[in-house]
């Protein structure tokens, strides 16, 4: 063994003996809107995918995706600075600017480049930046590789906020980044309160709603929208398009001044591939699906709420959250690992979130729901961890 894999070999070794090793599972088959899926030969119902509204394999979306692929091939063969930038992906970038109600946007392969790219063009040496503590990894690491002085607020604490903004000043350049829901807790950043502290001490603000976009709000315009929140208060809004949207990708909202930027500066944007066109016309469909099928927002937020009542039933306690993402507390890392494993076995795809994910002694079974569950799978769901109560491997007292 080379000295390099025999020092990796130690590294894994210590995060296995800390019962943190990830694992993989290979899905060899979807069905039913994404959510029965076929793991090592056995079909079970998920309850772990972030896409919402089941829009990933939508009919019209899939047939959009295949003429687009037709017609402009796979791949976009290029950066958009170079000569990757199609019809397709320019089409959407007005029509995701006017779904928000912003000026202008900008298509990026992922959200995590997204942020990295927002951090950049916004915050640098001598600037600052402040996060909520539970923020999203791409978030503090864009956070982190900014060069900025970096500091984090407890989570939702605007008060905490406004402590920390007033002692930089208004002098300095600050960034403050939130997710709008926080994607292993569900819950929602208070954005009101957060916009008017960012307002008044000032900072520039970018909300990440990579999971309330497609969800929150009259329209779907997510988390942002729900707050009634324009330009002004909310400058920066980055969304996700993987999530609810159901395809792939991510794009930031904004200024024309921003955006602008962006595309000039951000390393992340400049020197890397266009996301296929194909992608961008499924996305466009999809945005069209979500106008004309409202009741998929308000299907799975009711089952979202329908789990919360039963869970309480069972005199189990979800963190305080009303939206697709419900978390269970279990604590210790070990005994999360054993509620995942005894839900599969029952058929139900639940992961365990362990540290570094979330906060050390705070494991939890993260559930989410999508607008393709029917209502007799959630209280199968509910049944399945009637059964875990009752055997013990969930523990009433352990849930927060
Ligand atoms: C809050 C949040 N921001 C950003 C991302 C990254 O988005 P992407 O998967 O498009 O890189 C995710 C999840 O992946 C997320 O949950």
């Amino acid at each position: 063994m080379s000295r390099a894999d025999q020092t990796l070999a130690e590294e894994l070794a210590a995060q296995a003996a800390a019962g943190r090793s990830r694992r993989r599972r290979t899905v060899e088959a979807r069905a039913a809107g994404g959510v029965r899926v076929t793991v090592a030969g056995r079909e079970c119902l998920a309850f772990c995918s972030n896409d919402y509204l089941g829009l990933a394999d939508h009919p019209r979306v899939v047939a959009a995706f295949c003429e687009a692929a037709r017609r402009w091939g796979v791949g976009s063969g290029a950066s958009h600075l170079v000569s990757g930038h199609d019809a397709e992906h320019h089409a959407l970038e007005e029509e995701l600017a006017r779904f928000v109600a912003r000026p202008r946007a900008l298509l990026f392969s992922t959200g995590y480049m997204a942020n990295l790219a927002v951090a950049s063009v916004l915050a640098g040496r001598g600037d600052h930046v402040l996060e909520d503590r539970l923020n999203h990894a791409s978030l503090l690491d864009a956070g982190l590789a900014c060069g900025a002085r970096f500091s984090r607020y407890a989570h939702g604490d605007v008060a905490a906020l406004r402590s920390k903004l007033a002692a930089i000043g208004a002098a300095a350049r600050t960034l403050v980044l939130t997710d709008g829901v926080f994607s292993m807790d569900g819950d929602i950043a208070p954005l009101q309160e957060i916009a008017a502290a960012c307002r008044e001490l000032p900072a520039t603000l970018l909300v990440d709603d990579a999971h309330g976009f497609g969800v929150l709000g009259a329209t779907g315009a997510g988390a942002v929208e729900e707050a009634g929140l324009g330009l002004d208060a909310v400058p920066v809004l980055m969304c996700t398009l993987g999530k609810a949207v159901g395809t792939f990708g991510a794009f930031v909202a904004g200024s024309p001044m921003l955006i602008e930027s962006l595309l000039q500066r951000a390393r992340t944007y400049i020197y890397t591939t266009a996301l296929p066109p194909a992608v961008a016309a499924a996305t466009r469909e999809s945005l069209r699906v979500m106008r004309d099928e409202p009741w998929r927002r308000g299907r799975v937020l009711e089952h979202a709420a329908r789990f919360r009542a039963g869970l309480a039933e069972l005199g189990l306690r979800p963190l305080p959250s009303r939206t697709p993402i419900q978390p269970l507390l279990i604590g210790a890392e070990a005994a999360a690992v054993v509620a995942s494993h005894a839900l599969f076995e029952q058929g139900f795809w639940v992961p365990a979130i362990r540290p570094p994910t979330v906060p050390v002694g705070t494991s939890r079974l993260r559930f989410t729901f999508s607008a393709s569950h029917t209502e007799a799978e959630v209280e199968q769901l509910l049944a399945a961890l009637r059964t875990l109560r009752d055997s013990g491997v969930i523990q009433p007292t352990a849930a927060a």
